[in-house]
C-alpha cells in the first residue's frame, strides 16, 4: 500500500493517552491514502489525537477545517488551551517544572485553576508525571491518577506546543458525543472513529476514559452512525478490537486485521501483539 513518509517531526501528541494510535500509524495512514481524495477530516474520538498529527506532520490534511471532538471535557479543554493561548499555557507548565515534586503534584490535581490556559497546563502537567501516564477519572469526574516515579520528566515540550498550536489553529475543537458527527459530516468529508474498544474478555477493558463507560449499546449505536454516513456518501474508517460483536456489526464493510503493540496493560505479560480490527466503507 502506498505510504508517505514524515516530512518532520512535530506536532505530535502532547498527551499520552489510554488506546494512542502511535503504534499503528503506518497501518492508519495506508488506508487515509485509499480514501483520498477528501474535503474535511473529521475525529469524533480525539484522545491523543496520534493520526491527526501524523496526517498533519505528512501534509496529508486537506485544506477544509478539521472537526476534532471527544466528550471528555478536560481534554477539549486542554487542546482549546494549547490553541488559544500556547504563550499562557508554556508559562504554567514552565512554573510546574520548576516547582515538580510528590507533593505539588497532589497540590496540583487537588485545585482546577479558573483559566483555561492554567487548566490546560494542569492536565498536562499531571499526564506528564501521573502514574503510568494514564487518564482516569472517579465517579465524580475528576482526575485520581496518582503521582508517577519519573526521574526527568519532560513536563514543557515548548517546540511541540508551538506546532500543535499551529496545526490546530484552523480546527474545530469541541466537546460532544460522537453521533452529532451526523450533524456535521458531509459528502466526500472523511471520518476517523477510534472509540473505545470493545473488551475482548472482561478483565482486557480499559474503557474508564472518562465517568461513563463506552458499552455495547454505545458499540451498537456506533455501528448505526457509520452505516448512515457510507449512505450520505462520507467515507468512514474505524479502529476496534477484532471481537465477534464487532465482526458482526461492521460485516457489511472492508473489515482488516492488523497488529500493533499495546502499551497500557497493568499485566505486564499480557503486553504484545494482539489483533486489532480496521474498518472502513471505501
Ligand atoms: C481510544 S481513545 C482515542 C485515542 C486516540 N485516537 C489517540 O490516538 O490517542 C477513545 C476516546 O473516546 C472518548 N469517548 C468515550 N465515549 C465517547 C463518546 N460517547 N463520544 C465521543 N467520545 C467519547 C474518550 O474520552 C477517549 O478520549
Amino acid at each position: 500500500m502506498p505510504r508517505r513518509t514524515r516530512t518532520q517531526d512535530v506536532p505530535r501528541p502532547f498527551l499520552k493517552w489510554a488506546g494512542g494510535k502511535g503504534q499503528l500509524l503506518d497501518e492508519l495512514r495506508a488506508r487515509v491514502v485509499l480514501g483520498q481524495p477528501f474535503a474535511r477530516y473529521h475525529e469524533p474520538f480525539i484522545g491523543g489525537a496520534a493520526l491527526f498529527f501524523d496526517l498533519h506532520r505528512c501534509d496529508m490534511l486537506p485544506e477544509g477545517r478539521s472537526l476534532l471532538s471527544d466528550t471528555n471535557e478536560r481534554l477539549i479543554e486542554a487542546y482549546l488551551g494549547v490553541r488559544d493561548d500556547v504563550d499562557g499555557v508554556i508559562a504554567r507548565l514552565r512554573m510546574h517544572a520548576e516547582c515538580h515534586s510528590r507533593d505539588y503534584y497532589y497540590q496540583t490535581r487537588a485545585r482546577v485553576p479558573d483559566d483555561l490556559a492554567g487548566r490546560a497546563a494542569r492536565i498536562i502537567y499531571l499526564n506528564r508525571t501521573c502514574f503510568n501516564g494514564l487518564y482516569r477519572e472517579n465517579s465524580q469526574g475528576e482526575f485520581n491518577v496518582p503521582v508517577g516515579d519519573y526521574r526527568n520528566p519532560m513536563i514543557c515540550d515548548e517546540a511541540n506546543l508551538r506546532a500543535v498550536a499551529s496545526a490546530l489553529s484552523r480546527a474545530r475543537i469541541e466537546a460532544r458525543p460522537f453521533a452529532t458527527v451526523l450533524d456535521y459530516a458531509r459528502p466526500d468529508d472523511f471520518v476517523y472513529f477510534d472509540p473505545p474498544y470493545h473488551p475482548i474478555s472482561k478483565t482486557a477493558s480499559f474503557t474508564a476514559y472518562a465517568k461513563d463507560k463506552f458499552g455495547e449499546s454505545d458499540q451498537r449505536e456506533l455501528a448505526a452512525v457509520f452505516a448512515e454516513l457510507t449512505m450520505r456518501g462520507v467515507k468512514a474508517l474505524l479502529s476496534n478490537s477484532m471481537t465477534d460483536l464487532i465482526r458482526d456489526l461492521y460485516r457489511d464493510f472492508t473489515i482488516e486485521e492488523v497488529y500493533a503493540n499495546r502499551a497500557i496493560n497493568s499485566n505486564a505479560a499480557r503486553r504484545g501483539k494482539v489483533p486489532e480490527a480496521l474498518i472502513r466503507n471505501f
